[in-house]
């Protein structure tokens, strides 16, 4: 029996089912950030930031392994996820709503991350250039920002791909589909809209939640370097196609994310 479930804030509604469709690359990814920040800032982080943090994958592994660790999301259902695992599994983590292209942050911290294309919310340069200031000025002498979004592999694939992955937690199988609307490109601002889409089968029942579509910007490599540049506050230390150090990005390697890492430059 298939459900269409449709929702006005789409997968985001069900945090539990995005938590068990991303759970598949979470240990590596926070070895990777482990990895940055002694090969580039030279020294273990204390504090982290997760913006955008979805269900808290990052922030609950990074806060097990001894970080303090904070996180906002823009969806209350996702923050309120967050809060109840991270109490559930006896961790201490801060978490609260906001919006990464207006937030005004407090606190500071040796590690700020963005992950999986949550970045190409920011729509236009001036809001990724106030959002790139903004992280900056919270983070220590330092410290380091790692963003990772999606790049196109072949230029004639942009805004016209669709990804499909699945993973299973006990009962429930959770299949993600991450699908471009090419009719929405905007070539002027370089944005389309992308949805994602879960198939879940629950024990005997299986359901289909449609995500809403979301306008998102392309940002090709070349372009967020000069992004960087001009905003003043960091420095690309390094750029990768994936959670590798290995991996930097070049056409030999090229995936389709571009996994970047920006260093707080010295005042
Ligand atoms: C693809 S998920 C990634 C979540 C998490 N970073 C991860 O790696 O699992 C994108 C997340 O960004 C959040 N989001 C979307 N727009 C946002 C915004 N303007 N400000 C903050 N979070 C936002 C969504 O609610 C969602 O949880």
């Amino acid at each position: 029996m298939s459900v269409p479930e449709p929702s006005p804030a789409g997968v985001y509604a069900y945090p539990r089912y995005y938590a068990i469709g991303y759970q598949w690359n979470t240990k590596a990814e926070c070895d990777f950030l482990e990895a940055c920040m002694l090969q580039f800032a030279r020294r273990k982080a204390a504090g982290v930031l997760d913006i955008g943090c979805g269900a808290g994958r990052h922030l609950l592994e990074l806060a097990g392994r001894g970080y303090t660790a904070s996180g906002f999301d823009l969806r209350p259902e996702m923050v309120q996820f967050v809060k109840d695992a991270a109490k559930q599994a006896g961790l201490a983590v801060t978490v609260f709503q906001d919006d990464l292209r207006t937030a005004t942050l407090s606190g500071r911290f040796d590690l700020a991350f963005c992950l999986m294309d949550t970045f190409r919310f920011l729509l236009t340069n001036d809001e990724i250039i106030r959002h790139l200031r903004e992280v900056a000025e919270h983070l220590n002498p330092g410290g380091l920002y790692v963003t990772d979004f999606w790049i196109p592999t072949k230029w004639d694939q942009i805004a016209n791909e669709i990804y499909q992955w699945e993973q299973t937690e006990g009962d429930t199988t959770v299949r993600v589909f991450y699908v471009q609307h090419p009719d929405s490109v905007n070539p002027v601002s370089q944005t389309f809209e992308d949805e994602l889409v879960f198939k879940v089968e629950e024990g005997e029942t299986s359901k289909e939640i449609h995500g809403t579509r979301t306008r998102t910007r392309l940002i090709m490599p070349q372009e967020f370097q000069a992004l960087v540049m001009a905003c003043g506050a960091f420095d690309l230390a390094g750029a990768f196609s994936d959670f590798d150090l290995i991996k930097t990005l070049e056409p030999s390697c090229i995936s389709w994310r571009m996994v970047s890492v920006l260093k707080k430059r010295a005042p």
